[in-house]
């Protein structure tokens, strides 16, 4: 297996346009392994982002489906404590490898956001509290006994409130009332104590975020059950972290998150413990060919998927 070694130059289809710190290892690379163990080797302090869209614990097995032969098995600890006793040590590593001016995100629904917000405040502080974005969609399925559950929750914390990085986002449209628009196209309102002038690039996007799901037929569509949209995470990477910073998923599925921050000039480093995921999002990368690992493009790029030169899967646990 060889190593990726971005800071001498990474062309071909994986080019990443960032090398974030490139004393960072790993970095612009996918690991099969136990999140726990592989984080427990990386220096502290290095990310300014680190999007965790773990489990969520509903003991179901997702896929394979007619159209994808994908497997994902959601099972992690019994109850909520048992859930928590898995989480705690990894999001309390997440907190070590942020920067100062880093963020964690961490994505969730409603089996039990409510109480890793609890151990969060507890591992961060509740001071570090940034937000808890809605992530508003739209699915089949509308029970006749409660309303449909058509969102996630991500929780937002920074390593240290103040000094964490925070780009403004706006778009869409204001919805105030006899809103003009001036001839150069600057939007105002005219009040009885004049002109207020509105920013002509739309209004902050705030806490509540549409983004449909990714369709059956979507072209981002990779296979994988739980893949995330890039809509979704091109928002956070854009928020929260700045071109040639590095981004890091230690629960990356199918590369999302990784994919985004290498479209938006991020560095990266993903993991996941399963080999299939590796292997989809180390194709989603150009790190590896269609037929596995050793056929990039350039021949030069691999993604580090646990396998010894012989093939046989190294013992990650
Ligand atoms: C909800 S999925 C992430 C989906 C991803 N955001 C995407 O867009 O494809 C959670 C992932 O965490 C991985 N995972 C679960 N436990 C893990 C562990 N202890 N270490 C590394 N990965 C783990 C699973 O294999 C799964 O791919």
């Amino acid at each position: 297996m060889s190593r990726v070694d971005p800071c001498a130059g990474s062309p071909g289809a994986a080019t990443a346009t960032a090398t974030g710190n490139c004393s960072f290892p790993f970095i612009n690379s996918v690991v099969c392994a136990d999140n726990l163990g592989f984080m427990s080797k990386l220096p502290s302090e290095g990310c300014a982002l680190i999007y965790a869209d773990p489990p969520f614990n509903s003991k179901q097995v997702l896929g394979p489906t007619k159209t994808s032969p994908h497997r994902f098995s959601d099972h992690h600890g019994t109850g909520v404590a048992g859930y928590l006793g898995f989480l705690r040590p990894r999001l309390a590593e997440m907190r070590r490898l942020l920067a100062e001016h880093g963020t964690l995100c961490v994505h969730l629904d409603w089996r039990s956001v409510h109480a890793v917000k609890l151990m969060l405040d507890d591992l961060f502080r509740a001071e570090n509290f940034l937000n808890e974005i809605i992530w508003s969609y739209r699915s089949g399925g509308r029970p006749s006994r409660w309303f449909p559950r058509k969102h996630d929750t991500l929780l937002l914390y920074a390593k240290h409130r103040g000094q964490h990085r925070f780009n403004r986002l706006r778009g869409g449209v204001y919805r105030t009332q006899d809103l003009k628009y001036t001839a150069d196209g600057q939007p105002y309102k005219s009040t009885r104590n004049g002109r207020i002038a509105f920013h002509p690039d739309g209004p902050a996007i705030g806490d509540v975020w549409e983004i449909p799901i990714l369709s059956t037929v979507s072209r981002e569509r990779t296979g994988y059950p739980t893949q995330k949209p890039e809509a979704l995470l091109e928002r956070l990477i854009l928020a929260s972290s700045d071109a040639g910073d590095l981004v890091a998923d230690f629960f990356c599925g199918s590369g999302t998150t990784l994919a985004v921050a290498q479209r938006l000039g991020r560095a990266w480093v993903g993991c996941d413990e399963n080999p299939g995921a590796v292997r989809i999002a180390s194709k989603r990368l150009g790190l590896i060919g269609a037929d596995g690992p050793g056929n990039s493009q350039d021949g030069k790029l691999r993604s580090r998927i646990g396998m010894a030169p012989g093939g046989k899967k190294k013992k990650t646990r």
